[in-house]
Parts: C-alpha cells; structure tokens; sequence
C-alpha cells in the first residue's frame, strides 16, 4: 500500500501528522510503554510526572528531568524526523505535525510549527503563579534540587504537561483543528493510550480524512486507522514521503 498511500499523500492538500514517543525512539529516546525498555517499566508515573510527586520529592524529580533532558539535547533527529522537515520545507504550510512528545527533534528536523500538545521537556516554567512583585525572578539554585525564587520560595519546574494537568492554552485547539481539516493523517509511533491527544485520530477519520497507523506494534487506536503499517518511523516516513 505503500505507493497507493504515496498517491494519496501527493493530492492531499492538507496533512496532519500525529507522533508520539516512537517518534524519538529511533533517536535513542525511550518510550514510556514499551514493555522492558519503556520509562513506565522502570519508574513510577505518578511520583515522576505529577505535581504531587514533584511536591513530595522536588530533587528526585527535577534529577529525573535533568537526565532526561540531557537525553534529548545528546539526541538527533532520526530519518522519520528528517523526511518530515524536508516534506514541510518543499511544501510550506500543507503539513502540520501534532505531538506529544516534548523533545525538540521535529522543530530541529525543519518542522517549526510543531504544536506540542504536552509542552517542551527544555523549558523551565514556575511552579505556582508568582504572587508577589516584582515577580519572582531571584533564583537561588542547590545543585541537584530545582532553583528556587529566593523571595518567595516558589520552585522551578519542566515545561511539560504532567498527569492530571491541562494542556497549554490553544494547543489542543489548533491540534483539533489540524485533524479536522487534514485529507490524510499519519498517527507514527503512539499506543494511543493518552488522551485527549489519542482521539485526534478519530476526529481526523470524522472529518473525512485517510487515517494511517505507522507502528511496529499494535496500538489502542488501530481501529481508527484505514490503513496500519507495521513498521518504524525512521524506515516508513522516508518511503511515504521522500520524492512527493
Ligand atoms: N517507530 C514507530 N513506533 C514505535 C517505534 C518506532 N521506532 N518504537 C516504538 N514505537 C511505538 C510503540 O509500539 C508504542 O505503540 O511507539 C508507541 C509508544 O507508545 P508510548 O510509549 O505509550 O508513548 P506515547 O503514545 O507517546 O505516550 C503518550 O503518555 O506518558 C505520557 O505524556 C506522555 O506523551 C506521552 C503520552
């Protein structure tokens, strides 16, 4: 089906493209539900990536962060990221890539618009809405545990979106929007176990798009897709898009 999708691809005047941790995977980021290999396998959601955890324990949880963003800056946009950068550079404004990862690989791959529906593992934001002013801004910093507003204690976090809070103002929105309007969506490297994001595919199906699975394994949402291919991101998204 490979060049049939490749024909669809070539008339669709719009694309959405939905990734998730399998996107990185191939870049030597690990995935959360992997089974061995998975971050979930190995720690605990709920005292890594929760307010509650990082309250309970904020060196334990800003080091987790801190390994992990090394992680992302040591990595490289893999051959999936590349052939979607490139797709986006020959044809400004018909792909928009939707993700739930929060590494920078498809923003570094040529992918500027990438909506980040999870935020930006990268970006250090404050814990609480500073109450004081001038705001906070006098950091006091102990290694190895998050800095801290030296006025008013406030702590600095990641940037990413932690179970059981919102998503960032207007991303889910123009991710919806994205799905709604797209003629093919690409759903690479998800188990589609997280929602909001998980029903993207579906809306995308809704609004009348052809909906591909790109995923070695099977997924939550393989029923949402008209066509699932059984493979990687770094080997599939070349073929379907390289040439177009
Ligand atoms: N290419 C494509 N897909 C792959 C690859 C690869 N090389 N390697 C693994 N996969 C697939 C797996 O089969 C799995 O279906 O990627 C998927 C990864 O699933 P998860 O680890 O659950 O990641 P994701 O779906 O992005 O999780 C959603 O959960 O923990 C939260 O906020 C976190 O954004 C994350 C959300």
């Amino acid at each position: 089906p490979i060049d049939e999708l490749r024909e669809r691809l070539r008339g669709a005047g719009s694309i959405c493209v939905l990734t998730g941790a399998g996107m990185s995977a191939e870049s030597g980021i690990a995935t959360f539900r992997d089974a061995l290999t998975g971050l979930w396998s190995r720690f605990d959601p709920a005292q890594l990536a929760s307010e509650e955890g990082f309250r309970a324990d904020p060196a334990l949880v800003w080091g987790w962060y801190a390994a992990r963003r090394d992680g992302v800056r040591r990595a490289a946009p893999n051959a999936g990221h590349v052939a979607l950068g490139a797709f986006a550079r020959r044809h400004p404004g018909r792909l928009t890539v939707v993700s739930q990862n929060v590494d920078d690989l498809h923003q570094r791959a040529g992918n500027a618009g990438t909506i980040r529906l999870h935020g930006d593992i990268l970006e250090d934001r404050w814990l609480e809405a500073c109450k004081r002013r001038p705001a906070c801004d006098t950091l006091t910093a102990t290694p190895g545990t998050p800095p801290r507003c030296a006025e008013c204690g406030n702590f600095v976090r990641p940037g990413v979106v932690w179970f059981g809070e919102m998503l960032p103002a207007g991303a889910l929105e123009a991710a919806d929007a994205a799905a709604e309007r797209c003629d093919v969506m690409l759903v690479v490297g998800t188990s589609g176990a997280v929602w909001p994001a998980a029903g993207l595919a579906g809306r995308a199906r809704r609004g009348g798009a052809h909906v591909v699975i790109v995923n070695p394994q099977p997924s939550e949402i393989d029923d949402e897709a008209h066509t699932v291919l059984r493979g990687t991101a770094a080997q599939l998204l070349p073929a379907l898009l390289d040439g177009l």
